[in-house]
């Protein structure tokens, strides 16, 4: 599962894409809550596909309901980019649906992964019996990244579904990963541990602590307003990194435009 290694140019940025909750419904003309997830997803990835990131990362709910057919419509959409995917599960998604669908060379499983000067580690925080949609890493996920970061000293990005750190909103700190006192010690002991990405939030999240920055990202069809946990009306989005090789980094969320 850990282990594979793709090397990019080691004197440029590493460009990283990161798209989440795109909850794709069963078909292209559905729509949830005023929103079409698919019509919402097309628009994003065509200013992704403006941006030219060397890397796509996709961090969960993928699907809105665990629906085939919404996995395929994602390998519909992202494979003509023609670029290298990263991606794990969220607590909407279908374990088994996804990981059959989801085979196209240019997507990658959870896996540990060298990205220039950089490490990529992706983990699935999702919980079987999840009651609500909260997440866990679980026992042996804890013990392989902990291996990994023993044994790779590379600036690491480290990319879950579920919030590690608390957003202030009772109901969405509910769901968030359950055992984040483990993950925080785990990643305290390694310097290293420059960035941790995740969705489930649909919003924005920045937040650093120690020498590692905290984001989330909104998701790229429904908002939520963490300030007030209505749904909000603002645009789809994703974000943008560009990894140096000294191990800093910059980022942005950017707003698409999607028109109905
Ligand atoms: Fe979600």
């Amino acid at each position: 599962m850990f282990d594979t290694t793709t090397n990019t140019g080691l004197n440029t940025a590493t460009i990283i894409a990161q798209l989440t909750d795109t909850h794709l419904l069963s078909h292209p003309g559905d729509r949830q809550r005023g929103c079409n997830p698919w019509q919402s997803l097309k628009a994003v990835l065509r200013d992704i596909a403006a941006a030219q990131p060397d890397y796509l990362l996709l961090t969960g709910d993928i699907a809105d309901a665990g629906e085939l057919t919404a996995y395929q419509q994602a390998i519909s959409l992202i494979v003509p980019l023609q670029i290298p995917t990263y991606w794990l599960p969220g607590n909407h998604d279908a374990i088994a649906p996804l990981f059959n669908s989801f085979t196209h060379p240019l997507f990658h499983p959870p896996q540990a992964t060298i990205l220039g000067n950089w490490q990529l580690v992706t983990v699935d925080s999702t919980l079987s019996r999840a009651c609500w949609g909260e997440g866990r890493l679980d026992r042996e996920s804890l013990q392989k990244l902990e291996e990994r970061l023993q044994r790779c000293h590379l600036p690491a990005l480290i990319a879950l579904h579920h919030h590690p750190l608390l957003t202030g909103l009772d109901w969405l700190d509910s769901i968030a990963l359950q055992n984040a006192d483990e993950f925080l010690a785990l990643i305290d002991r390694f310097s290293h541990v420059r960035l941790v990405l995740f969705g489930h939030i649909h919003s924005t999240f920045a937040q650093k602590r120690g020498v590692t920055d905290f984001y989330g990202t909104p998701s790229t069809c429904l908002q939520l307003h963490r300030e007030n946990s209505k749904l909000g009306d603002r645009q789809p989005g994703f974000r943008l990194l560009h990894l140096h090789p000294d191990g800093t980094h910059k980022t942005e969320v950017r707003r698409v435009c999607v028109l109905t």
